[in-house]
């Protein structure tokens, strides 16, 4: 494959090229995602996912769909902690899903080449939603949280984990310029290419504030159940429950 040389900058105002630039970039973050994931984060990573799928209800079988799901880590998640499920990961990058795949010792687990903007899930078929660093990715947010919403059962739970935007200026722009600095050094240390990964920082810019994000759920019917931040509020757990309207 030609050398990753695409620009966020240029794919953010259309979800045609947003799709496009996502599905080129994990196509060339894939092979060393793990540990970029892992030393972005300060190997925190792993227990903010654990955290993700601790905060969700007991159900005895429910079906599970994990969007954009990577290399898998919350679907691995979801298939142990539901033994009696089944759990679906959804993603558009097939190097991704090819790791996912590799790494899966679950027969209740499946990875699927889907994008989170049109889930071939039937409607009101899943009792459980889950994305980590999934909604920001999304080609078109909206449109990805009216799907959550038709493949969720009323009731169903929907538990999303990623990169949090507060509203003040005096917060946002610091965030960016350290964001865009870190995550761009993992990137060119792993890949050669500070754009790998130091497009987080930009993907933030067209992604909402936390009262905005919290709006837009709620406006697709969705009641807040709890939220949770880490390292000081540079990431954040939101878990919804869907109303039955
Ligand atoms: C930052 S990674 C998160 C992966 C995984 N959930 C995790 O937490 O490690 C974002 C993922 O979103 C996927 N993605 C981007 N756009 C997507 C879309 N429209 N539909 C489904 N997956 C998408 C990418 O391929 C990538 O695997």
């Amino acid at each position: 494959m030609a050398r990753f040389a695409l620009k966020i900058r240029d794919h953010l105002d259309v979800p045609e090229r947003k799709r496009f630039y996502n599905e080129r970039h994990f196509a060339e973050a894939a092979p060393r995602y793990d540990v970029a994931t892992r030393a972005m984060s300060l190997f925190r990573d792993a227990s903010w996912k654990a955290r993700l799928v601790e905060a969700l209800p007991p159900v005895r079988a429910p079906l599970c769909v994990d969007i954009a799901c990577g290399t898998g880590d919350v679907a691995f998640l979801l298939a142990e902690r539901y033994p009696e499920g089944r759990v679906a990961g959804l993603d558009i990058a097939e190097p991704m899903l090819a790791i996912a795949r590799e790494r899966n010792r679950s027969r209740n687990l499946r990875f699927l080449r889907q994008d989170m903007c049109a889930i071939d899930f039937p409607e009101e078929s899943a009792d459980i939603v889950t994305g980590s660093y999934a909604l920001r990715n999304a080609p078109d947010l909206p449109r990805a949280v009216g799907e959550i919403r038709r493949i969720l059962k009323p009731g169903g739970t929907a538990a999303f984990l990623d990169f949090s935007k507060p509203r003040a200026a005096c917060f946002r722009i610091p965030r960016h310029i350290l964001l865009r600095t870190w995550c761009g050094f993992w990137g060119l240390l792993l890949h050669g290419n500070h754009e790998v990964h130091g497009s987080i920082a930009a993907s933030l810019s067209a992604f909402p504030d936390r009262r905005a994000l919290r709006a837009l759920f709620a406006e697709n019917g969705f009641a807040p159940v709890s939220s949770r931040r880490f390292f000081l509020g540079i990431t954040e757990l939101l878990v919804f429950r869907r109303s039955s309207r």
